[in-house]
């Protein structure tokens, strides 16, 4: 369903339902499963979109039954379905949802399993298609792909397909992410693996596509010619939650950059595909990101910014403690949760345009924006119309929330004096197009159904996405922060942040449609 590539139904011009499949949930008993997978589920399967022949089956460490489980998932799905219930697709949905209990590190689990997915195979009389999806700490990725395949799960010689989807971490750094690669490498070939950001999942990252290449006024002016600079935001409110141990070791950096981030950056920078096939959309994306011009240790004391909160007021009112008083954080943590980082693309398009990227928990409001801006126009016309500068246009990209595009021009203010006024000019996709109940995850387990990897990283993309910011985890590593806290909880980050863009002579656009922007 990555929308530009989806099988359509020839009858109705719609999406057909994804081929049938056995669908495996490792962790089956977690957080991810209850609010997300299972969820996302139901609403494909009230959109039509379940394979005809199809079954869930959970596997944990838990001591359910079929039934126990069925339970389970029933009293968790309300809350995190995104919109109305269908009970009729729902209890078809748990009907066909089963439960295998067992070690993730013991071989004998694997045993179990494939004689159960023979048994379910036969009984359903589907096809022999099996999805594996591992929502589990990822200590267990490079434990459980070598044991599906040495049970004989991961090969398809019978003429069926087998897949494995991964989440995110892919290691912790390179060394890590190269040593995982390798291991799922040797269980099964690049295509069957499916690794998710689950921002290539979200509706309004997929139609950044469809703005740049089905819009003949947007190409043209997309470079270094026209575009001044590029700023990317991922801002939250939350703060760690109940994560501590694994942010403790990630940081913000960690935790979004080399993913999401990047992700968000390589649809913006990249060149247009040859098509939308999956290979020719990620070798684009692969090219631009490899094109990121590293920072040396130099240029990382200058193009990059941490900063961790202190207690502080949120735009609610409400009062907050700061990092280091979260439960389960070490006193004198290190740990950043604000990183800002400006990047350079060694490219025909976009020699000399700085990318901004930001991100931080505890900021005012929860928003994620690409906004471009564009070089400012000739002034000397309006010089008696403005005091200041003619102001620049803006596109903003709202990923979240209010999806939508908003584009800032100015116009002359009413009146016998020649004056300007920036107006803006907003479409949103809720207004125009509706919105259906979905958790994020629909599309890219439709699109993993269907054998189209077009949303999901490939090796290349994870190692690389490490080698960007390699050096600077090196120098924050070898130089620990002296000022943290060094911004309010509440608040838009450090100081730093705001020096990074003002050194330029630019500064961060305010969030224009969220909460405390
Ligand atoms: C996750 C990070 O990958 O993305 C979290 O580990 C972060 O720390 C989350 O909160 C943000 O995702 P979203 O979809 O809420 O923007």
């Amino acid at each position: 369903m990555s929308g530009l590539a989806t099988p359509l139904d020839p009858a109705q011009d719609r999406p057909s339902r994804a081929p049938s499949c056995i669908f495996v949930i490792f962790g089956a008993g977690g957080d991810l499963t209850r609010r997300k997978l299972v969820p996302a589920l139901h609403n494909l399967a009230i959109q039509g979109l379940l394979p005809a022949c199809f079954a869930l089956l959970g596997v944990d460490r838990m001591d359910f039954t079929d039934q126990a489980f069925r339970e389970h998932l029933d009293r968790e799905i309300r809350e995190f379905v995104g919109g109305e219930l269908d009970d009729t697709r729902w209890r078809e949905l748990l009907a066909r949802s089963h439960y295998l209990r067992g070690d993730f590190l013991q071989m004998e689990t694997y045993q179990r399993l494939a004689t159960r997915l023979g048994g379910l195979n036969l009984e359903l009389d589907c096809a022999g298609n099996d999805l594996f999806y591992l929502a589990t700490p990822p200590r267990f990725f490079g434990e459980i792909a070598p044991r599906l395949a040495q049970a004989g799960l991961t090969s398809e010689e019978g003429g069926y397909w087998r897949r494995l989807i991964i989440e995110k971490p892919f290691g912790h750094d390179l060394e890590s992410a190269r040593a995982l690669n390798r291991i799922l490498h040797e269980c099964m070939r690049e295509d069957q693996i499916y690794r998710i950001d689950h921002y290539l999942g979200k509706e309004t990252v997929q139609n950044i596509l469809a703005y740049r290449f089905a819009n003949s006024t947007v190409e043209p002016i997309w470079n270094h010619r026209y575009i001044d600079h590029v700023q990317i935001t991922v801002a939250e409110s939350l703060g760690v939650e109940n994560r501590a141990s694994y942010y403790e070791e990630a940081g913000a950096l960690r935790d979004m950059v080399p993913n999401h981030l990047l992700a968000l950056l390589a649809v913006i920078a990249m060149e247009p595909p040859n098509s939308f096939g999956a290979d020719e959309v990620r070798d684009e994306q692969s090219k631009v990101l490899r094109a990121i011009q590293p920072l040396s240790p130099e240029e990382v004391l200058t193009h990059s910014v941490r900063g961790q909160y202190g207690p502080g007021i949120l735009p609610d009112g409400t009062r907050v403690p700061g990092y280091r008083q979260e439960p389960g954080i070490a006193a004198d943590s290190r740990t950043e949760t604000y990183a800002a980082l400006r990047l350079q693309i060694d490219s025909w398009r976009w020699a000399g345009v700085p990318f901004y990227l930001r991100t931080g928990k505890r900021l005012p409001g929860r928003f994620t924006e690409i906004m471009v801006e564009y070089r400012q126009a000739p002034t000397a016309l309006f010089r008696r119309a403005v005091k200041h500068r003619v102001s620049p246009n803006r596109l903003t990209l709202r990923i979240q929330p209010n999806e939508g595009i908003g584009l800032s021009f100015n116009a002359k203010v009413p009146g016998p004096s020649p004056r300007l006024g920036v107006v803006e000019m907003d479409f949103s996709y809720a207004d125009y197009f509706g919105s259906r109940p979905h958790t994020g995850y629909e599309t890219l387990l439709y699109d993993c159904m269907n054998g189209d990897a077009t949303l999901f990283k490939r090796a290349d993309h994870i190692e690389v996405g490490w080698e960007i910011v390699e050096p600077v985890l090196d120098v924050w590593q070898a130089l620990p922060p002296r000022d943290f806290p060094n911004y309010a909880a509440g608040t838009w980050g450090p100081e730093a942040g705001e020096r990074l863009l003002r050194s330029d002579g630019r500064s961060w656009r305010p969030c224009s449609l969220c909460e405390g922007g």
